[in-house]
């Protein structure tokens, strides 16, 4: 599918966004192991969501979508608590989530029956090696392609002891992955992070009741029996960011985002735009199941360029495309670096990013651990592709919202995987 962008002469209006990925797969997959019933209201919508809840579902986990609970749309998640999941009767596919396929491996690892989970084209090339290696040190018998590094994998769990595990690369889905397996292993799992990524999976576990202790860097955990809770997801900060990016570039606009996620291991790109001079305000800030949440305004600012590296990435890494574009609005330079990570996410978002950016005229040069971009150069309308990756679709969308004449964004679908109401809002708030 193909979307065409047009300059719009105001971009203005009230966006409410679709729940956070990262909090609804865990909203999802904790609750489906712990005692009792959750609701589950504002899950995040589009391909990922159907990845987890088919995981979950193929494991015996009775999942039910009821309409009218509290403020719409919710999820029934029965729990089936420790050791309750039952052996699936063909493979689960986590599709193009690398979040849900490194979760579920963790889940996987401890279970004492036999599983395969694949995914889609994409997922099958991103490294598995990073979770399939410690998790095989707890015990777990997990098999690959690539010599054991890409799924398909196979998978016989249970039986785990409990590791001591230096991350090599922040990566929250690892330390997930982990912490899920050390629930039902013997022992104490603990996980040392190089630096700080997304700690929901710790937020939420502490609110479960799990037997976790967390120590700046260091997350502990033991085995645990979970209490379901209750969880409204809030906003997507990564589905907000480019609403954020669009707003602060755009010579003529105002949009406001309601209910958005900002937990500090998120909001890496708030600080990112701040540091640009962007005419940011967070408004409202409040703390909504464990998370906190604000309202955020973003207005057309003049842009500065900036330097990201260092500790920030992980806290910014799936909004470095869209910051990519923002940096070739801004004066100056932006050099992002020590952000190899992009490289293995839904696509090359190193090489994807600059590709379209190129196209579209930015100045913009591809490094091995980011790219450099000189601010300001004339972007001009192009066909440019998506690669697949729901990101890099959104990021290019941004683009063409400041590039004179027509940019046609090729494999715009992907836009769903995270974001399926992006088109249609976008062409609503374009159309003030
Ligand atoms: C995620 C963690 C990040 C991020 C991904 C979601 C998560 O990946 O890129 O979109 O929900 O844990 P890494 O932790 O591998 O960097």
């Amino acid at each position: 599918m193909k979307q065409t962008v047009r300059p719009a002469p105001r971009l203005e209006g009230e966006i409410r966004l679709p729940g956070d990925k990262s909090i609804s797969q865990r909203a999802i997959l904790l609750n489906s192991i712990a005692n009792g019933t959750a609701h589950v209201s504002n899950l995040c919508e589009g391909d990922d969501r159907t990845s987890i809840l088919g995981c979950m579902r193929g494991l015996g986990v009775e999942i039910v979508e009821q309409a009218g609970y509290g403020d719409g749309e919710c999820f029934e998640v029965r729990g089936r608590g420790a050791g309750g999941l039952v052996e699936p009767s063909n493979v689960l596919d986590a599709g193009n989530s690398g979040t849900a396929a490194r979760l579920v491996t963790g889940l996987l690892a401890a279970q004492p029956f036999f599983s395969v989970l694949t995914g889609d084209e994409s997922l099958l090339s991103r490294p598995m090696d990073r979770v399939i290696r410690p998790l095989r040190r707890m015990g777990a018998d997990i098999r690959g392609r690539g010599g054991d590094s890409l799924a398909p994998l196979a998978v016989r769990g249970g039986g785990l002891t409990g590791i001591d595990f230096d991350q090599p690369v922040a990566s929250a889905q690892v330390k997930s992955s982990l912490l899920i397996a050390g629930l039902h292993a013997g022992g104490e799992t603990t996980v040392r992070q190089p630096a700080m990524s997304r700690d929901h999976t710790e937020r939420m576990l502490s609110a479960m009741g799990a037997n976790i202790e967390v120590d700046g860097l260091s997350v502990m955990v033991g085995r645990s029996e979970l209490e379901s809770v209750d969880i409204s997801v809030p906003g997507d900060i990564s589905g907000a960011a480019f609403w954020l990016v669009a707003g602060a570039i755009h010579p003529n606009a105002e949009i406001r985002l309601s209910g958005v996620g900002i937990n500090a291991t998120r909001s890496g790109v708030l600080e990112v735009l701040n540091r640009m001079g962007a005419s940011i305000s967070v408004e409202n800030v409040r703390e909504e199941n464990d998370e906190p949440v604000a309202d955020i305004v973003t207005r057309s600012s003049d842009l500065e360029g900036v330097e990201i590296g260092g500790d920030l990435v992980p806290l910014v890494v799936d909004e470095l495309p869209v910051l990519a574009v923002a940096a070739s609005r801004a004066s100056g330079t932006t050099v992002i670096a020590d952000a190899a990570e992009l490289r293995v996410k839904e696509s090359d978002r190193i090489s994807a990013t600059v590709d379209g950016l190129a196209r579209l005229g930015a100045a913009i040069e591809e490094r091995e651990d980011g790219m450099i971009i000189q601010g300001g150069a004339k972007l001009t309308g192009s066909p440019v592709h998506s690669y697949g990756d729901h990101r890099i679709a959104m990021s290019m969308a941004v683009a063409g919202l400041c590039a004179g004449g027509e940019t046609t964004v090729d494999g715009a679908e992907a836009a769903a995987v995270s974001y399926p109401g992006f088109w249609d809002t976008l062409a609503r708030v374009s159309d003030a």
